[in-house]
């Protein structure tokens, strides 16, 4: 197929993209390379996928440069990925979010009706879910109480996503993730943060003293879901992709401090705003409508993303 993914420098985006190259996909990129965290890390990610795809530096936001994108490539599928990620920062930069998260999102969807693209799979987040009390998270769960301005851009993108497939019978997939984690990761998540402080002999920020559970997913996984999401049009459905066994943040921490042979100190403190207190996904729908299987332990998780880590970083 040819292929659209937005976000493609990003994290998730650019494994996303090593994915569909192998399985002999033709990709094209795009990504506003915003400076939310350290572009150099986006620039090294499209560096090893740079000459096997076409990449456009543009804001999905704005319309006359995506849609020249749309114009002159038949796409037959979008992977959309292109967002303002970060609960915290989405609670004191409020508009980026809307212009990113909404209008580009829109812009998306408009622009793969206009030329005809059959599938949209877009990522949305676990966020949705807020302060959900039912565990495991099932997509049929309440998510109209989103408890950041980040999560609810992310709903807003789903239930865009709808009326699109509503209006003009457009095959759109929503794949909410669970804290996903691996080499090129995000530098605002928290393992990244831990391990960069952990090994600059820094403290590290423990929030709700430590009395949270995630439902830590490494990157593999939600590919592979990702991927199989894509090769199946399903008209409109949402689907969690996590690991669904979930980690209290303290053992998520002790597997680091072994993987780094060093202690790390901490700084307690209490619940951040837009915070939620526990994830943790239900993955029967994908495990049906997919075949959808998590694969990899934290302890492998982690292991290889402290290798990562240490060979990127040279230390
Ligand atoms: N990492 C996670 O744990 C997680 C969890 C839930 C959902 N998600 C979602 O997965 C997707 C990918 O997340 P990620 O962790 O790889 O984040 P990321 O920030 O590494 O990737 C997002 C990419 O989108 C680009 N981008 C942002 N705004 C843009 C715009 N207006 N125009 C063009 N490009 C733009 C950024 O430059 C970045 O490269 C996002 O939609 C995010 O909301 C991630």
């Amino acid at each position: 197929m040819n292929i659209l993914v937005t976000g493609g420098a990003g994290f998730i985006g650019y494994h996303l993209i090593e994915a569909l190259l192998k399985e002999g996909h033709t990709v094209v990129c795009v990504d506003n390379m915003n400076e939310y965290y350290d572009p150099a890390l986006k620039e090294a990610r499209l560096a090893r996928i740079a000459e096997r795809i076409e990449f456009f530096k543009i804001n999905i936001a704005d319309q006359a440069a995506l849609e020249s994108v749309f114009k002159s490539h038949s796409f037959d599928a979008v992977c959309h990925l292109a967002a303002q990620a970060g609960v915290r920062y989405s609670v004191e930069n409020p508009f980026v979010y809307a212009e990113s998260n909404f209008t580009g999102t829109l812009n998306v969807l408009e622009f793969s009706r206009r030329y005809g693209v059959k599938h949209v799979v877009a990522a949305s987040s676990s966020s949705v879910y807020g302060e959900n009390k039912k565990i495991p998270f099932e997509e049929t769960d309440r998510t109209d109480q989103p408890v950041s301005t980040y999560a609810a851009t992310k709903k807003a993108g789903e239930v865009l996503a709808y009326a699109y497939h509503h209006l003009y019978g457009m095959n759109s997939t929503c794949i909410r993730f669970f804290t996903v984690y691996g080499p090129f990761g995000r530098p605002d998540m928290a393992l990244f943060k831990f391990a960069k402080s952990i090994l600059e002999g820094k403290p590290i920020d423990v929030y709700n003293n430590g009395n949270m559970r995630r439902d830590f997913t490494y990157v593999s996984d939600i590919v592979d879901g990702f991927v199989a999401a894509l090769s199946k049009p399903l008209g409109y459905e949402i689907l969690n992709l996590g690991r669904s066994n979930p980690v209290q943040l303290m053992d998520f921490i002790k597997v680091l401090e072994k993987e780094l042979g060093t202690k790390a100190q901490m700084n307690m403190l209490p619940m951040q705003q837009g915070d939620v207190p526990e994830t943790y996904a239900d993955i029967s729908k994908a495990r049906k409508m997919l075949g959808y299987e998590p694969k990899v332990s934290v302890e492998e998780g982690v292991k290889k993303f402290v290798e990562w880590y240490r060979s990127y970083y040279g230390v």
